[in-house]
């Protein structure tokens, strides 16, 4: 009788390091280590902020149909090679979730339907390309289309959901590594946006740093090109001076003059977007040199750029 329960003991013994066993295989953590959002605890994942308007957005190979006598915005849906999907860039959705990336990258953010390409996907590609150690990179589409930049200060909607984006995918292993900025478009329409786009563009830079409690947050940011016809774009001169004349160490400006712009004379079209797209992380590149050490004290002396 003794003898049996001591067998019995032994058997729930080992009954119960085998179900132990099979719990530390099948534990949430392992599991969450084959996930895409690779939530290892670790701050591994290279996060870039993307925002601004529609450009950031992305308008690459969006035209305009009409269906039934209405007229729609409709992507053709052409993804160059340069911005194909790949396994180490994942995007932060709509749902504060990392989810594998792939154009539209804004889907979800600002539009459902006129969402085309933007500059991201070409960016994360060609960052892996020249620098295959740099890691899972992480973006975060936060762009909104039509927003001048008085919509891009504390207290605004679009200015909240970028800081709170940030955050959230900070947490989310995410270690923060810049802004990619594309903005300006309704500013050279009128309004009075244009008369304080330097002082409001250097507050934007200033409180954004200081929200996301990182003071040299590296800003690559656009000049934008020129509009052409039919667009009305009369204050294009006062917002690129005010754009070219920002001086703030590690903020780079990437000049798209040149770049080819649609038939809506303001978005650029899918080869253009690549193209930015490059520059942007040429422009990283080159900045992420002198970074690799933390001389966080060099950035007091790096002086701004300019990648035309
Ligand atoms: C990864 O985890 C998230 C949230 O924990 C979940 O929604 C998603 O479906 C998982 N993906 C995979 C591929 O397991
Ligand atoms: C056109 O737009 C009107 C008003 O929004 C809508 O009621 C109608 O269904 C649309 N027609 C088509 C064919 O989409
Ligand atoms: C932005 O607004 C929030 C909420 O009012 C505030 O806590 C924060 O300090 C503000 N940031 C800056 C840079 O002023
Ligand atoms: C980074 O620095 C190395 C060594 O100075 C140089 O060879 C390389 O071209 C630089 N990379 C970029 C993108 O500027």
């Amino acid at each position: 009788m003794l003898k049996h329960k001591n067998d019995e003991i032994i058997l729930i013994l080992t009954f119960l390091l085998l179900v132990s066993n099979l719990c530390w295989l099948m534990s949430p953590k392992r599991v969450k280590e084959c996930n895409t959002t690779r939530s290892t605890g670790k701050k591994n994942i290279q996060v870039f902020l993307l925002a601004g308007q529609s450009n950031m957005a992305g308008r690459g190979g969006v035209f305009r149909k009409v269906v039934g006598g209405n007229v729609t915005k409709v992507w053709d849906g052409f993804v160059p090679e340069e911005c194909k999907p790949n396994r180490k860039i994942i995007r932060f959705n709509v749902a504060q979730k990392w989810e594998e990336a792939h154009e539209p990258l804004n889907y979800g953010i600002d539009c459902l339907s006129s969402c085309g390409l933007g500059p991201g996907m070409a960016f994360a590609n060609e960052i892996l390309k020249k620098d295959s150690k740099f890691g899972v990179i992480g973006l975060v589409p936060c762009a909104r289309g039509g927003t001048g930049l008085d919509k891009w200060r504390n207290g605004s909607l679009p200015y909240g959901e970028l800081v709170k984006r940030a955050k959230i995918a900070e947490k989310n292993d995410g270690i923060i590594r810049g802004l990619l900025w594309y903005h300006g478009e309704s500013d050279v329409k009128g309004g009075n946006g244009y008369k304080d786009y330097k002082i409001n563009l250097e507050k934007f830079i200033h409180d954004l740093r200081t929200d996301l409690n990182s003071p040299n947050l590296p800003i690559l940011y656009v000049i934008l090109p020129y509009p052409t016809k039919p667009f009305k774009g009369p204050y294009i001169e006062e917002v690129r001076a005010a754009q070219l004349a920002i001086n703030i160490p590690n903020v780079i400006r990437i000049d798209a003059k040149g770049l080819q712009i649609g038939p809506d004379g303001i978005h650029l079209t899918t080869p253009a977007q690549v193209q930015l797209g490059h520059m942007f992380a040429h422009a990283f590149l080159t900045l992420n040199n002198f970074t690799l050490s933390n001389t966080y004290s060099f950035f007091k002396f790096f002086p701004s750029n300019i990648f035309s």
